[in-house]
């Protein structure tokens, strides 16, 4: 054969909140050949702000780059076979940077950044008839009025920063998530690099018309965006462009998809029906309804699952995003001291006696769906003298599952298409979670 001996081979590149990634595969298997991770700091300027370099995302996911390549030659691999390479990112969290110098114009706000809550009080002023409505724009995008998503991040960058009004007014603005950013940048920056994006991102910004799949004049309009500054919407499986230097070079980029897309599709959640719930910073829900766009009344999203090239419709789905999963755990570690690793959490929790009474709810970015609520703000209660640290990591716990549980009732009662399967991605306690989720209310979904 004309390949080496791992045989042809893909690479992964996924960059997430708080860690990226390059893994090689075997092609049309998951087989991992060599991967590299590389954990990415965040910023807290002021209360509430989230901010990531830009650059410094950009450095680790070619760290990995370069040492996943690394690995594969050390066992022999050969770089030449891998054949195609695809993006999967963080989503929502918005960049912006001058296009003839490649140089940021502001730190990324990342996507649990609530700087935009007076921008969005704002915004609701001007929903017609006064109604204040946080759902005016679902009919259109999806997704209700929220600082979780990236058009209300742009608006205050365009609102706030000297350096974003000053390119706006010369031309030069580009404003991309994530996978924007690193697919501009990989495939020759300000030079050749193809400023695109996909659906399944494109989705997440408030921007996108749910529909047509296009950027939609009345959102841009609405948010007061000019055209010229986004990417150009594709397709989530095409060739975007090849990547223009480094030991992948030559090699195309050829798949985006945001992050908790590409874990429906990681799952083989491929029929409408199927769901998946993945744990990280967050949780998210995503449940495929297929060519269905479901609109939700209990506080779900409308959003693109994924579409396999151009010529093919996109598949549809619902989703529950859960801000606060896994960092409960990281701020009892950082934070409070209760945690020496998260994965100590298991045997901690199940130490707690029976009894307990702890309540904790992290809404530390306010509380995503169902509540949508961007003033709500964690809280833990129900502390008694008999109360230790046992208990309120056992709260924590269960806060992600009581999280999970409110998101698949209103799928339920939302959909109408019966839940076939939830998959799940088991990390350390998420066993004892998903075991508790089903222990403590039996689900009619599963
Ligand atoms: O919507 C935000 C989500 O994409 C973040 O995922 O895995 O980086 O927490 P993760």
């Amino acid at each position: 054969s004309d390949y080496g001996k791992f045989g042809p081979l893909v690479g992964a590149i996924d960059e997430g909140t708080s860690s990226a990634r390059f893994i090689i595969f075997k092609a049309n298997s998951s087989d991992v050949v060599a991967l590299h991770q590389k954990s990415l700091d965040q910023h807290f300027p002021q209360e509430g702000w989230v901010e990531q370099d830009p650059f410094a995302i950009l450095e680790v996911v070619t760290t990995c780059i370069q040492k996943a390549c690394e690995k594969l030659v050390a066992l022999g691999g050969r770089i030449k076979d891998i054949l195609a390479v695809g993006v999967t990112n963080q989503r929502e969290t918005t960049i912006v940077w001058d296009r003839n110098t490649g140089q940021p114009l502001h730190n990324a706000i990342v996507w649990l950044d609530m700087r935009t809550t007076a921008t969005i009080d704002k915004l609701l002023d001007t929903v017609p008839n006064k109604t204040r409505n946080q759902n005016y724009l679902k009919p259109l995008c999806g997704l209700p009025l929220s600082p979780y998503f990236s058009a209300v991040k742009l608006r205050w960058l365009i609102d706030n920063v000297d350096a974003v009004k000053q390119a706006m007014k010369n031309g030069t603005c580009c404003f991309g998530t994530v996978d924007t950013w690193i697919i501009w940048n990989l495939t020759g920056g300000p030079t050749r690099g193809k400023h695109v994006t996909d659906v399944s991102n494109a989705s997440r910004t408030m921007l996108m018309n749910i529909e047509n799949l296009k950027w939609d004049p009345l959102l841009l309009k609405f948010f007061e965006i000019n055209k010229s500054v986004l990417p150009e919407i594709k397709s989530s499986s095409e060739v975007y462009g090849c990547i223009a230097d480094g030991p992948l070079k030559d090699i195309p980029i050829s798949g985006c998809l945001g992050d908790q897309q590409a874990a429906l599709v990681g799952q083989m959640c491929l029929q409408r029906g199927q769901a998946k719930a993945t744990y990280g910073t967050g949780c998210f829900v995503l449940y495929n309804t297929g060519d269905i766009r479901v609109s939700s009344s209990r506080g779900l999203l409308t959003t693109i699952a994924f579409q396999l090239g151009s010529k093919n419709p996109p598949v549809y789905a619902l989703e529950g995003s859960v801000a606060i999963a896994g960092a409960a755990l990281g701020w009892l570690k950082d934070n409070i001291g209760l945690l020496e690793s998260a994965k100590e959490s298991k045997e901690l929790a199940e130490k707690a006696s029976e009894n307990g009474s702890v309540v904790f709810v992290p809404a530390f970015s306010g509380l995503y769906a169902p509540y949508w609520r961007q003033d709500a703000r964690g809280v833990i209660c129900g502390i008694t003298e008999d109360t230790n640290s046992s208990h309120i990591i056992k709260a924590a716990l269960e806060a992600v599952c009581f999280q999970v549980r409110d998101i698949l009732d209103a799928m339920n009662e939302d959909c109408g298409i019966p839940l076939q399967l939830l998959k799940s991605v088991l990390v350390c306690w998420i066993s004892w979670l998903q075991h508790q989720l089903i222990v403590l209310r039996p689900l009619h979904c599963m």
